[in-house]
């Protein structure tokens, strides 16, 4: 059998996944202008239930956290309302579904805001480059507003509402997005974070908020049911670190001991996959780095083909790979790497916004599964 180590069960907390092809979030913006995700969502998900464990796109959680037009939210009854029908059409495939948690800090834009105000970030330093608005125009990015110590127990407090409406959802698991630019590596990376508070400064400092998130997450909901994703050495939104390797090494190591049900680490092979196919070459090995220094299991993403993947499992790197694009373009991944079949290509025009095309109409194997 292909890939046969892929197709080993792994516990991860509280789930015990049947494979380790895992699908990781893909932020596709096809949610309605409130943040709820409809049907199509749904059968979206679905379709890929056959992944050891599917991570849910990142979801915003309050509506100033937002970034990206149409993305969704799980602050509001609505919302939940409708991830609850997400999940329930992947369970009834026998899916297993988690959702990621995100606020975008300062890749986001006061037309983001209901209130107006700027986006907020550790340090007023504004992200390079051009942001997407809600109706998908492009603007440069505003210079953010540093946020006071004293604002950041009602972030903290927004994940642990958000982790509890997951599992009002039914969300098998929640995952804590501490990567790809957003607040939480805002914090953690000092090209954004100057502070000179307790967030800021020394390592242990700029890392507070992540850990006082998940904390709070793990009171809130079990850390058998909380994972974490980190983009060590990614430089997405702008973000640049002096020493990612010791930085990165002090944060996984105290994640470490918290028990979470998974450490999720990217490749910076790959840390631009969302805007762009072109891989990094020459770049840091993320799991040769710091999978030692986390005592639970570890996802791999970026850039991995089948048999790379299965090499990182064989070779102890991580427990299970997630595949971004090609779960995206193939909903019947792991059965098409059973047998050994074609893989549909990403059409990247399609990613973002939209309906069904590139969404839920990627062919399967066998046309009757869709
Ligand atoms: C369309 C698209 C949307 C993405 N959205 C998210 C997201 O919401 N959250 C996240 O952590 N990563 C996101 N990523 C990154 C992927 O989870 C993954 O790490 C990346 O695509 C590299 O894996 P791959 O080479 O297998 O595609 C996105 C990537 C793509 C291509």
């Amino acid at each position: 059998m292909p890939f046969q180590n892929l197709f080993e069960p792994l516990a991860l907390g509280a789930l015990t996944i049947p494979n380790r092809i895992v699908m990781p979030p893909l932020t596709r913006m096809r949610a309605d202008s409130e943040g709820t995700p409809g049907p199509i969502t749904a059968q979206y998900y679905a379709q890929r239930a056959s992944a050891g464990l599917i991570v849910a796109e990142a979801t915003a959680i309050s509506f100033p956290a937002r970034g990206y037009p149409q993305m969704p939210g799980i602050h509001s009854s609505k919302q939940v309302e409708g991830w609850r029908r997400v999940v329930k059409a992947v369970h009834a495939r026998g899916g297993r579904i988690a959702i990621q948690l995100v606020h975008h800090g300062r890749w986001s834009h006061s037309l983001y805001n209901p209130e107006g105000g700027l986006p907020v970030a550790p340090s007023a330093i504004g992200a390079p480059g051009m942001i997407y608005t809600p109706t998908f125009t492009q603007v440069p990015f505003e210079t953010p507003r540093a946020l006071e110590a004293a604002e950041l127990p009602e972030i903290v407090s927004a994940f642990q509402v958000a982790a509890r409406n997951a599992m009002d959802a039914g969300f098998d698991a929640v995952e804590i997005h501490g990567a790809n630019g957003f607040l939480l590596d805002q914090f953690l990376q000092d090209g954004s974070n100057r502070r000179t508070d307790a967030y800021g400064g020394s390592i242990a400092n700029r890392a507070r908020l992540l850990f006082e998130v998940v904390d709070t997450a793990i009171a809130e909901i079990g850390r058998q049911r909380l994972g974490v994703r980190l983009s060590p050495h990614g430089n997405l939104g702008g973000l640049t670190d002096t020493d990612p390797v010791s930085d990165f090494s002090y944060v996984i190591a105290q994640l470490s001991l918290r028990g979470l049900a998974y450490m999720h680490l990217i490749e910076p092979r790959a840390s631009s996959a969302g805007i762009g196919d072109d891989a990094s070459v020459d770049s840091a090995n993320n799991a040769q780095l710091f999978r030692r220094l986390f005592a639970g299991p570890v996802i791999t993403a970026g850039g991995y083909t089948p048999a790379m993947g299965s090499e990182a499992v064989q070779a102890g790197l991580a427990d299970a790979v997630a595949f971004g694009r090609l779960f995206a373009a193939n909903p019947d991944l792991p059965e098409r790497l059973l047998r050994g079949a074609n893989l549909n290509a990403f059409d990247r025009s399609t990613a973002y916004g939209g309906g069904a095309h590139g969404y839920t109409d990627y062919p399967f194997l066998v046309a009757a599964e869709a």
